[in-house]
């Protein structure tokens, strides 16, 4: 088994449960702390985590509509680490885990979100040292001539360490085949990955099959990521799930005839761009152009004095403008 791991929704044989221990059986020797304190207490040092801790976390996760395999993994390495802390105390064996991931998914299903909440978790966990999350692309991993393309890599990561790095649309390093610079990035990735092992967290994000193909492509490279999530498009329902909060959140309403006008809007849209679709964005680029618009409407509605509470928090049907631009 290569250790590679998968976590799809709705396949049970596949859960992430049997993925940590796939995980811990191909266990590393334990982590020594190190002076730097970058990497301490990743196989647990001398405060044992609360599950308080956790709590914070579950908060902000449970706000994410749907994504229930992506939560369920959360609580699993969160108990794990817990419990690897518990097993050193009682100078039991607790390896070291590899915790590099590739989120597959088309955009805005969450992956950046994820990535950030995950960053936070491993911080409080004392897994990384800062928890920040530093977000790529690859032009900025990508040189202009040899030797640059290393060079630009060698300081991102540098930058990322006690954090995670992220690359967006990963898949695209290896675009250019063999003569490439994208392959210097991937090599160079390589070998920070060994050089500065847990001091950072490297994710890999991209649309599901441009990274499938990515990862075959390149064989080193799925064994060294035991951590796959699917990000799977938002069906209608979460779509307005997720709208709802994010007015909310603002302290906005949406009036039901315009929560009517959104999901007709979402299904048209859903079903005419497919791919191109960008989920919970396209969402959140209505909502914040529809709160522009009240705006606007209720300006030149009250030319004079105030509207009311609730005037000032509705969303009417006509502030939601759903073509495109
Ligand atoms: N499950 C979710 N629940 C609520 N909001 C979400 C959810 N998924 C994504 N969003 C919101 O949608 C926007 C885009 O998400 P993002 O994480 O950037 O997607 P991606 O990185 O996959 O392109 C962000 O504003 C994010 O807060
Ligand atoms: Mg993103």
């Amino acid at each position: 088994m290569s250790g590679r791991v998968m976590a799809r929704s709705g396949s049970s044989e596949e859960r992430p449960s049997r993925q940590i221990n796939v995980i811990l059986r191909s266990a590393e020797p334990p982590v020594v702390s190190q002076s730097s304190g970058e990497s301490e207490a990743a196989a647990g040092t001398k405060s044992l985590p609360h599950q308080g801790l956790f709590a914070d976390l579950q908060k902000e996760m449970n706000g994410l509509v749907g994504l229930e395999h992506v939560k369920e993994l959360m609580y699993e390495i969160f108990a794990l680490l817990q419990i690897a802390a518990m097993r050193s105390e009682a100078g039991l064996l607790s390896g070291a885990q590899v915790y590099h991931m590739v989120f597959k998914g088309n955009p805005g299903t969450g992956k950046t979100t994820v990535a950030r909440i995950v960053a936070k978790m491993f911080q409080k966990m004392g897994v990384l040292s800062k928890g920040h999350l530093i977000e790529v692309e690859r032009a900025d991993l990508v040189g202009e001539y040899i030797g640059h393309t290393a060079q630009k890599t060698r300081d991102l990561v540098k930058k990322a360490l006690g954090g995670i790095l992220f690359i967006d649309e990963a898949y695209s390093l290896a675009r250019g085949g063999e003569k490439d610079f994208g392959k210097e990035a991937i090599d160079t990735l390589v070998k920070a990955m060994e050089d500065q092992k847990n001091q950072f967290i490297l994710i890999l994000a991209g649309y599901s099959e441009e990274m499938d193909f990515f990862l075959a492509t390149n064989p080193g490279l799925p064994s060294r990521f035991p951590i796959q999530l699917d990000f799977p498009d938002y069906t209608i329902d979460q779509l307005i799930q997720i709208a709802e909060g994010m007015v909310k959140e603002r302290d906005y309403i949406l009036m039901p005839q315009a929560i009517l006008k959104l999901q007709q809007h979402l299904l048209r849209e859903k079903c005419e761009s497919e791919h191109l679709f960008s989920n919970a964005r396209h969402v959140r680029n209505i909502i914040e152009r529809s709160i522009r618009q009240q705006a606007v409407r209720l300006l030149s509605q009250y030319t004079s004095g105030s509207p009311g509470k609730l005037e000032l928090m509705t969303i009417r049907t006509e502030d939601l403008k759903l073509d495109k631009k």
